[in-house]
């Protein structure tokens, strides 16, 4: 059972709070009867109609996407820039499940599954997430410890749980480092990094929970298995 407010906004017809002004205005029948009651419970064979239309239930849908440099992790860009929904070869509404910036490269996972969008969102999921990082200039391990010990972010501690020093080039003076975090935070890696005193170059996301982009190139993408999204429901209310 879900509620009607719900419902309707997941069928893309209005955001949830225009969904409720919809129900408080008498503009939404559930098998033939007007509801006015926000909260009303609906279940998946009700017929629910908004405007004395029918509407249809998407099927869940659910992506992994290997994000190319330079595409916005949205659904829109009010400046013309590609979005990454636009690299998937589908009609249904989906939108990326958390971001990766404009220059950030890996995995990205994408649904209209709202529920399923919260449960990898979700801190007490603690979702690993894996990072590779090209460093301008040499890491130490001081600095590499200072990132374990935990850096203060937005009045938050945050600590990457693994740090690993893939490789030093002294001629180009880079470092390549594979960092793991929990949290989401805006910029979360690169701003690790700055207070550390380190710009990061490039930034790629190799791996977030069970999902990697090993198989798949730049802008390539495929479509999760029954198995995969069980698993990830599975993480609920844990
Ligand atoms: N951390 C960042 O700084 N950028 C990303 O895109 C993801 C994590």
């Amino acid at each position: 059972m879900e509620r009607l407010q719900k419902v309707i906004a997941e069928a893309g017809i209005a955001s949830r709070r225009k969904a409720e002004e919809l129900i408080k205005n008498g503009k939404v029948k559930v098998n033939g009867e007007v509801i006015t009651t926000l909260g009303f419970k609906v279940n998946s064979s009700d017929r629910v109609e908004v405007n004395d239309k029918l509407i249809e239930k998407e099927a869940k849908e659910y992506y992994l996407l290997n994000k190319p440099r330079g595409v916005i992790t949205s659904t829109s860009d009010d400046k013309d820039r590609k979005v990454v929904t636009e690299l998937i070869d589908t009609t249904s509404r989906i939108y990326p499940v958390g971001r990766l910036d404009y220059d950030t490269t890996g995995a990205l996972l994408l649904t209209n599954d709202g529920v399923f969008a919260n449960i990898v969102m979700h801190p007490s999921t603690n979702m690993e997430k894996v990072y590779l990082a090209k460093l301008e200039g040499i890491i130490k391990g001081e600095q590499i410890n200072k990132l374990k010990n935990g850096i203060k972010l937005d009045n938050k501690l945050v600590k990457a749980s693994r740090v690993k020093l893939k490789k030093v080039d002294n001629t180009t003076n880079k470092s390549l480092v594979e960092i793991t975090i929990h949290e989401g935070l805006n910029h979360q890696v690169k701003r690790m990094f700055e207070s550390v005193g380190f710009h990061v170059e490039k930034l790629t996301r190799e791996r977030i929970g069970i999902f990697d982009v090993k198989n798949l190139k730049s802008g390539e993408y495929r479509r999760l298995t029954p198995k995969e999204v069980q698993i990830i429901y599975s993480y609920k209310d844990k």
